[in-house]
């Protein structure tokens, strides 16, 4: 299957799926990688001498036209899902119009817990002992898209913000590795993750 990944930013999700899709038999191949901004996770996909491409809100004349030259750029490669591993952008309708169902985000919390983009720092701050990682449809809002996966990840004492979404990093790249395969198996007795 092919496979679109957006990200705004070290993109060491991005990184993990691709390694996963070197595997023999992995169901997947990352045709692009994309992302609203100067990212050094591009990086990931010229190494491997996979496309790229940078869609900026600042190089349109507005929200609704970068929705649309992002879902224009994203057509070009016929992807058969998209992920969305650390895009920091809400997309608009004409992405959803032409990948939703088959466009899925990571969250590094237990949603509906802490949606937005300060999730492990809210969590900290909200003192709970077990957070978590999801991976869920994004539709029109804010991480509110149903859920596909999660799994829980332990707050340790002393853990601050980067020890913290560290420790659910590491559990979102296998997550995000083990739901893609998932997605794209067209398995009935497809297994849901814990
Ligand atoms: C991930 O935790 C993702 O859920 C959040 O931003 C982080 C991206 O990390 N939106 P990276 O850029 O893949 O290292």
């Amino acid at each position: 299957a092919r496979v679109a990944v957006l990200l705004s930013g070290t993109g060491s999700l991005c990184a993990a799926l691709l390694a996963a899709t070197e595997r023999p038999g992995y169901p997947a191949e990352v045709v692009v990688v994309g992302s609203d901004r100067v990212a050094d996770g591009l990086e990931h996909a010229r190494r491997r001498g996979i496309p790229t491409f940078t869609c900026a809100l600042a190089d349109h004349a507005d929200r609704s036209a970068w929705d649309r030259a992002l879902a224009d750029a994203l057509a070009r490669y016929e992807p058969d899902l998209v992920v969305s591993a650390g895009f920091m952008k809400l997309v608009g309708p004409a992405v959803l119009a032409a990948f939703g169902g088959r466009l899925v985000n990571t969250h590094p919390a237990l949603l509906p817990a802490f949606p937005g983009a300060h999730a492990v720092r809210d969590a900290l701050a909200a003192g709970v002992t077990v957070t978590g990682a999801t991976v869920h449809l994004i539709d029109a809002g804010l991480d509110t898209g149903p859920v596909i996966a999660q799994r829980e990840v332990p707050v340790r004492p002393g853990d601050d913000e980067a020890t913290l979404h560290e420790r659910i990093k590491d559990v979102e790249r296998e997550l995000l590795v083990e739901t893609v395969a998932q997605l794209v198996t067209p398995d009935s007795t497809r297994k849901t993750s814990r």
